[in-house]
This record gives structure tokens, C-alpha cells and sequence, in this order.
């Protein structure tokens, strides 16, 4: 299997996933500009597989700018976590991952030993050229380091999700997602789609139905492929059709993934999550959260306080190259919605499932995490 994403060693490759399914192409990344044109684009997508890649970006950037000093190297750090962090607002591992990255490279620059940053004849302690070099050669190490290990981490969080979703949903055969939160959004096996792959591993019985998800059609578009790429029993639904499946009696449970979590539970995620949630809430079935606890952004108290991306209406104006709607129509075109934690069943996570009240069992889940430092969102 192609990986989504993948460190060649002086380059970031990547799936270029606008191309899908009409074409497995592979792009290398290796300037900033690129990195923020696949972000932005969405050839690189899903929250996860956002903080991978942003936090390999970092080095591309560094390699890109052959910064000759470590102040310049800070410097160019500093700009870069807004360029790569912020180039999409809603999806907080991007950000995340980024500030862990250069925090984490900058906090062991400053405890170099004074002799491999400066040159120690000089008593004033000026670097020469050859230490600022060994000193910026660190820094990249050190990034580096951090990015392959926040995929590896993803990768092991995938697992567990996929891990606790499969006792979760032993019974449950037939489930409904929406948008794409399977191993073409993260570094490893996928959230939601993390549970499908389980309970298919496991040998147990199970059909997806996917939301096509307008306007870009990642339900259709990636779920699809990748699902029918590992042989899962996967059929298209157009998003208006999910919530009359579901009321027919059709649907198991749902399980989408997220974008951000607030403390209190409530969870953005592509826009048409909030219509499957209520349509599962009516019809009384599980409507579950797959996400790892990366994704929870505990600075944020509510769903209120998540910023919203917008998106180009040109987005909503075509499908497939042809222009839907008439030229004179406006259009609209939040990226994503919140859905209230009221309407969540339970969070799986890799520390385990999380159930209402979720301000106590988020707590909880972050601290058994390790307490890392989330997003740097304020309300
Ligand atoms: O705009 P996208 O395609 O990046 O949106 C992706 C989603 O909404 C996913 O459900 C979410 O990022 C979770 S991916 C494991």
C-alpha cells in the first residue's frame, strides 16, 4: 500500500489526494511554498495526517532557507509556524504539531553546550561559521526527530482507536461515516475507518456507507477507494440520503472523525456531520467520535470557541470541473460543522473511550496522555 504520507530523507512524498480515484499520484514536497499549496488544496488532508505533515514541512523549510545562523533558523521558525501552522484553521493537529515540533527543537538548541554554538577562543562568545553550522545541523536533527515521531505516535494512536472502536461496536455491522477519516487522513490505519479495518482484521462482518460529502466528495471520493482498495464492503450514499437510511432502520451506528474537540465534548468535523448526528439522535443509534486525543483542543471550553475554516465558494459552484450553479449565484462554504456533545454516544480515543459527561472524561483522558500542551486556541 502507498503510504499517505512518507519522509524520503530530503523530501516529504505524498498522495496527491485532489487526483483520486481517477489517479494514484505521488507528489514530492520539498519548498515551503508547496507544503502550504498541498494544505491548502487539500492533496494532503485530515487532521492527523495534517500535523504529520506540517511538522515534516518544518524541515523542508529549513533545508529550503539554509539558515547561517541559529538566530536566523529561530527566526525563520517563528514565521514558519504561522505559515504552515495556521494554513487551515480548523484541523488543530496541524498547529499542534507544528508548535510541538519547533518548541521541542528550539528547547534543545538553547541547552547546546556552549562550545558546539559558539566558538569558545572568543570570549564574547560569537559564533564562527562552522559552529552556527553544527548548531543549525542540531536543530534539524532535533525537528526532525519530532516530526517522524509525532507519525509514528498517530500511527500507534490509529491502533488503538481501531483497538477500543472494535469492542465498542462488536454488534454493530452496518456503519454509516462521513467525509474521510481513515489512513488517507492520518500516518496510520485511520479513526473511524481505524475501526472498520479492526473489526475487519477480526474477521467480523461489516459494510460502510459513506456520505459522498459535498463539495469536495472525500466520502466518495477517498473513503470509497480506500475501503474497496482493502477489500471492505463499502457503498456511496448521497449525504441527503443518510438520514432516511438511518431512520429506515438501515444503520448500525455512525462514526466520523473530528477535527477539534472542545473540553466540554463538542466536535467539529466536515460540514454535514451535524445532520447524520441528529438524524442518529432521533432515530435513537449510537453516533460515535473516533479521534486521537491530539485532536482535543482543551484550551477551548465549547464548540462555540471553534473557528470555522471558510472556503472558496468556487467549491460549491462546481462538481467535477463543471460549473452547477448559474454565474450570478452566491455560494457559501464553511468547511465544517460542530456537532454538540449532547449528541455524541462516546469519543474513541487512543486513551480509551470517553463517555458524557465529557468535561471530567476529557480531563481525565488528557491527563493519562501525559498532560501534553494542545492547541493555542483562545475564546
Ligand atoms: O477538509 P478535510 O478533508 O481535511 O476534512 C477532514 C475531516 O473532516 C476528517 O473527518 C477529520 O479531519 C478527521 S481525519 C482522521
Amino acid at each position: 500500500m502507498t503510504p499517505t504520507l512518507r519522509w524520503t530523507g530530503d523530501s516529504i512524498e505524498i498522495i496527491d489526494q485532489t487526483r483520486l480515484p481517477a489517479e494514484l499520484v505521488l507528489l514530492d514536497v520539498r519548498d515551503v511554498a508547496s507544503a502550504v499549496d498541498a494544505i491548502e488544496r487539500l492533496a494532503i488532508r485530515g487532521a492527523p495526517a495534517l500535523g504529520a505533515f506540517g511538522a515534516l514541512a518544518l524541515v523542508v523549510g529549513l533545508d529550503e532557507a539554509q539558515p547561517g545562523s541559529l538566530d536566523a533558523a529561530r527566526e525563520l521558525l517563528e514565521r514558519l509556524r504561522h505559515d504552515i501552522g495556521d494554513a487551515r484553521p480548523t484541523a488543530v493537529n496541524l498547529r499542534w504539531a507544528v508548535d510541538r515540533t519547533i518548541d521541542a527543537a528550539l528547547a534543545a538548541a538553547d541547552s547546546l553546550s556552549p562550545s558546539s554554538t559558539a566558538n569558545a577562543s572568543d570570549p564574547d562568545g560569537h559564533s564562527d561559521d562552522s559552529s552556527s553550522a553544527g548548531g543549525v545541523a542540531e536543530l534539524r536533527q532535533r525537528l526532525l526527530d519530532e516530526a517522524l515521531a509525532i507519525g509514528e505516535e498517530d500511527a500507534r494512536a490509529c491502533a488503538e482507536i481501531g483497538r477500543f472502536g472494535r469492542e465498542l461496536l462488536a454488534d454493530a455491522t452496518v456503519i454509516a461515516t462521513h467525509c474521510n477519516a481513515g489512513r488517507l487522513a492520518t500516518a496510520g490505519t485511520g479513526t473511524a475507518l481505524g475501526v472498520v479495518y479492526a473489526k475487519a482484521a477480526a474477521g467480523e462482518p461489516v459494510r460502510v456507507l459513506a456520505a459522498e460529502t459535498r463539495p469536495l466528495l472525500q466520502g466518495a471520493r477517498l473513503t470509497a477507494w480506500e475501503l474497496a482498495d482493502a477489500g471492505i464492503d463499502v457503498s456511496v450514499v448521497a449525504d441527503a440520503a443518510m438520514a432516511s437510511l438511518i431512520a429506515g432502520g438501515e444503520v448500525d451506528a455512525v462514526i466520523v472523525g473530528a477535527d477539534r474537540i472542545a473540553a466540554n465534548g463538542d466536535t467539529a468535523n466536515k460540514v454535514g456531520t451535524l445532520a447524520h448526528a441528529l438524524a442518529a439522535a432521533d432515530a435513537g443509534i449510537e453516533f460515535y467520535i473516533a479521534a486521537p486525543t491530539t485532536t482535543i483542543d482543551a484550551a477551548l471550553p465549547s464548540g462555540e470557541c471553534i473557528a470555522i475554516e471558510q472556503r472558496n465558494p468556487d467549491e460549491v459552484h462546481h462538481a467535477g470541473g463543471t460549473r452547477l450553479t448559474p454565474t450570478d449565484a452566491v455560494a457559501v462554504n464553511p468547511a465544517f460543522d460542530v456537532t454538540p456533545a449532547r449528541l455524541i454516544t462516546a469519543i474513541i480515543t487512543d486513551a480509551g473511550v470517553l463517555r458524557p459527561p465529557y468535561d471530567q472524561s476529557i480531563a481525565r483522558a488528557l491527563a493519562a496522555a501525559g498532560g501534553v500542551r494542545r492547541g493555542l486556541s483562545e475564546c
